[in-house]
């Protein structure tokens, strides 16, 4: 099975989220299972000295008034197909977005790009290799199922993931010129969402197979709260959705071998997490009060992940006598809410405002638990990460985190099988008491160390989501099913 990923983020060259972290984890786990699978990503400056050691595999020309190529290159375990654009690309800061904050100006050129380009590899393959699928993800690479179909017959079936609906590329019609997208195809059916072109609406609707990164999410997305208006056509099209649930890259995320870690551990030596706390007081400043427990986060500071509400109850957890540790960036009022918060109680909070991975995994290696009081959350991966490393999940009930943390409630303590505290409704006062609980839960040190030791035995691999992906493609490519019935 040859499979072609197309996407706009890969771990570890280019990272501003969680999908970052599924490029660069489940092609490997896929090439284990005997496929074969190529990345195609934007050359963005990050992936310089990669791009450098690559061969040029095909000359693009002129690509929206400027040169590109694609060069191949294997590097870190992944076959990349780096598009190399330099007038869209190689620009310095945020893939997405410009000095001022706000989406680069030619997004729709950037991303139409990648998809164009995905779909011609999808045609005419990268040297001798051709793929059987391509898999787009999120809205950058949602136009390759449109360019596939404008090819008509010949084109491999496609699959688009869904990482985060809230992210739908939706430009101003009159670009569809530029980027070749025929009138036949601007519909209601097609491309067309509210008189703007959408790139993800577009995948949707004209995809073969679409998923999305947990079941719980699937669900969620058919209706009108979390479908953020594609609800409908996803409601149409339910039978060739699925939810298929995130893993994480266990080589990456080890406590027992972690790099970044001041102490490396097991659920055997638990005791060697003290360390790693202490190196996170000192770093952000906190008093040290081992009588209560020391929350983190570690998140994009967005209305989605519901941080706000952690401002709400900032006062009930510190008058508890908890400690928080926030590492994140985004929105400015955030990023305000919390400095003062820091301010206001100092050595209780501790806030740093940037994007820093080696800080993450320490937060992770010497946190007691994580908060991610999300209002929707497609999968989420921190939760996963603390549940690898002990640190224990306080999560809203709510996407993939309802699908991975197994609530603290009276018969799952019982049974061992506790892994963290899971709330609703996503409100301040459902997140007070979650905290609450985490607190009373803490105060049982026999009780939390259990919990501790399930968490680092559930199971947070590839192991069970890679081979549905399989089994997908297989599907798809399968003579009489997949696309052939569409
Ligand atoms: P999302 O993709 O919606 O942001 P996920 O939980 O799926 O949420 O993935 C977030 C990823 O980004 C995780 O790997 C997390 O550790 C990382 N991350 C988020 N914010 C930061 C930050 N400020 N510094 C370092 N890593 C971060
Ligand atoms: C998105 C979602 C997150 C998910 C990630 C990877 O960024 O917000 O929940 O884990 O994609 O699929």
């Amino acid at each position: 099975m040859k499979v072609l990923y197309v996407a706009s983020e890969c771990a570890p060259f280019v990272k501003t989220g969680g999908l970052a972290d599924v490029i660069g984890a489940v092609p490997k786990v896929l090439e284990q299972l005997g496929a074969s699978i190529k990345v195609l990503l934007p050359a963005y400056p990050a992936l310089a000295k990669v791009l450098k050691g690559g061969k040029t595999v095909a000359q693009l020309g002129d690509l929206h008034s400027g040169n590109a190529r694609l060069v191949a290159v294997r590097k870190e375990g992944l076959d990349l197909l780096l598009l190399d654009a330099p007038h869209l690309f190689d620009r310095p800061g945020n893939i997405y977005l410009d000095d001022s904050g706000r989406d680069w100006a030619d997004n729709h050129l950037r991303f139409g790009a990648l998809s164009a380009i995905g779909a011609k590899v999808a045609l005419e393959g990268a040297g001798r290799w051709k793929p059987d699928v391509v898999h787009a993800h999120d809205w950058q690479a949602g136009l390759i199922p449109a360019y596939l179909r404008q090819a008509g017959k010949g084109a491999p079936p496609s699959i688009v993931t869904i990482h985060n609906i809230a992210f739908q590329g939706l430009f101003d019609a009159s670009v569809r010129h530029t980027l070749g997208i025929g009138d036949e195809l601007f519909t209601y059916e097609g491309a067309e969402y509210y008189g703007k072109l959408g790139f993800l609406k577009a995948g949707l609707a004209l995809c073969d197979k679409i998923t999305t990164v947990s079941p719980t999410y699937a669900r969620e997305l058919l209706t009108p709260k979390f479908g953020m208006g594609l609800e409908g056509l996803l409601q149409a099209r339910s039978d060739d959705l699925s939810g298929i649930l995130n893993g994480i890259d266990p080589d990456i995320w080890n406590p027992a071998t972690d790099p970044d870690l001041v102490t490396t551990y097991s659920s055997r030596s638990l005791k060697r997490r003290g360390k790693n706390r202490t190196e996170i007081e000192s770093r952000f400043g906190l008093t040290p009060y081992p009588g209560a427990p020391l929350f983190c986060v570690v998140s994009r500071l967005t209305r989605q992940k519901g941080l706000d509400l952690l401002l709400e109850v900032l006062p009930d957890l510190v008058e508890r006598g908890g400690r928080l540790a926030l590492l994140g960036s985004g929105d400015s009022d955030l990023e305000t809410g919390f400095k003062d918060a820091a301010d206001r109680y100092a050595g209780s909070v501790g806030v740093i405002i940037g994007y820093d991975e080696a800080l993450s995994h320490l937060l992770q290696g010497g946190s007691d638990a994580i908060l991610v009081p999300s209002r929707f959350e497609p999968c989420g991966l921190t939760q996963l990460y603390g549940v690898r490393y002990g640190t224990l999940p306080v999560v809203a009930r709510t996407g993939g985190l309802a699908d991975t943390v197994v609530d603290a409630d009276n018969a799952a303590i019982k049974s061992r099988r506790a892994t963290g505290v899971v709330f609703d409704p996503v409100t301040a006062d459902g997140l007070r008491q979650a905290i609450q609980r985490a607190c009373d839960l803490f105060d049982k040190p026999e009780t939390w160390r259990s919990m501790v030791r399930a968490a680092m035995r559930y199971p947070v691999g590839w192991d069970g989501s890679a081979p549905q992906y399989l089994e997908l493609y297989d599907r798809m490519t399968r003579p009489g099913t997949g696309k052939e019935t569409r």
